[in-house]
């Protein structure tokens, strides 16, 4: 794989990012342990989580994982930090005491002395975004972190936390992990976009599959063997969604690639993203998500799926508004 840079840090990554939300769920650890290892072998070197993922386990699964393979300095690892871990009204948000609390926790259950991209799974409303940044700066500071990013996040969620980081002299937000897909364009697309070429962040989306819509195996009159079907049925059932999919599916023949590896590819390709993060249950799946490395999609392609997904139904371009690509 040809590794790309971080945002404007100068941290190589790997075009794509391995996800972990079913290791210890619905991947149990030998077949987390295989996607592991075939991302590895495939040139991978960047691998995102989150405390809460299945109460933890992923982490501890990762951290075994490292242990064995003894590949610890080889790989970017990136975890996430807010969501509730607990019932006590300090077990969740960006406060510097559940922050500081948490990062001993994934480091423990990691294996590890340092994070490398630590990241505030959501936005905070209730603690100011200047103690977040200070704990964020102070676990760098403390060498327990190297860069931090957010997710989730507005764009005046996180054009706020970039003035305030600049204001106070602390560590500043490198990265944004967005949801961003073929059908979910706007919420990226719209503003959030424009905010990470222009302050130089790098983008890791996640859901690049859409929980597995876009691989082609949903039909409009049958649902696919899948603990995400349902939650896939409810979101993605309408005629939006089914457009973008014929599109995506004729471009995926034209290039002779699977679905799956075409809307990879599809996010690969537009501006700002760094690297999608790719998630399976299976190494079968993921051998097929990283394909998208070798698919190719022409000027043409690109504007046919464009013109194909929901985005073009909903927003209305004033004449000015600046180029979609570039
Ligand atoms: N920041 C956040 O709030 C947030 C939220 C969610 C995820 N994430 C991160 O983003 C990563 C990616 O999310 P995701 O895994 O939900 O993304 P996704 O790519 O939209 O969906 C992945 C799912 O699609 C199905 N799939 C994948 N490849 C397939 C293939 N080749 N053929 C058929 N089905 C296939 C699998 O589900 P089935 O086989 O079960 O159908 C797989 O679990 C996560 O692992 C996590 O690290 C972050």
């Amino acid at each position: 794989m040809n590794y790309r840079t971080l945002g404007r840090t100068g941290l190589k990554v790997a075009p794509l990012c391995l996800g972990t939300l079913t290791f210890g769920w619905q991947a149990d650890e030998a077949t987390s342990f295989a996607i592991l290892d075939a991302y590895v072998e495939a040139g991978g070197n960047f691998v995102d989580t989150a405390n809460v993922y299945a109460g933890g386990r992923a982490e501890e699964v990762i951290g075994r994982w490292l242990k064995e393979r003894g590949n610890r300095d080889s790989i970017v690892l990136a975890t996430k930090v807010g969501v509730k871990v607990g019932d006590g009204p300090n077990d969740f948000g960006g406060s510097r005491r559940h922050i500081l609390a948490a990062l001993e926790g994934s480091l423990r259950r990691l294996g590890v002395d340092h994070i490398d991209l630590y990241q505030t799974h959501y936005y905070d409303y209730d603690t100011p975004v200047e103690e977040t940044l200070h704990a964020l700066d102070d676990a760098v500071r403390a060498g327990k972190v190297r860069y931090i990013g957010a997710s989730n996040h507005r764009a005046w969620e996180l054009m706020q936390a970039l003035w305030a980081a600049d204001v106070q002299g602390t560590v500043r937000y490198d990265c944004l992990q967005p949801h961003y897909n073929l059908i979910h364009r706007e919420e990226f697309e719209r503003e959030l976009r424009r905010v990470c070429l222009t302050y130089g962040l790098g983008v890791i989306p996640f859901f690049p599959l859409a929980s597995g819509f876009l691989t082609g195996k949903y039909r409009r009159d049958a649902l696919p063997e899948s603990p995400r079907a349902t939650g896939v049925q409810r979101r993605y059932y309408n005629e939006a969604s089914w457009r973008a999919l014929d599109a995506l599916l004729d471009v995926a023949s034209e290039v002779g690639a699977s679905p799956a590896a075409t809307a990879i590819a599809w996010l690969m390709h537009q501006p700002a993203v760094t690297a999608p993060i790719v998630g399976a249950r299976t190494v079968e799946q993921i051998r097929d998500s990283l394909a998208a490395v070798d698919v190719h999609l022409s000027s043409e392609q690109l504007a046919r799926l464009d013109a194909a997904s929901p985005w073009n139904d909903v927003v209305t371009r004033p004449p000015n508004h600046p180029p979609r690509r570039g």
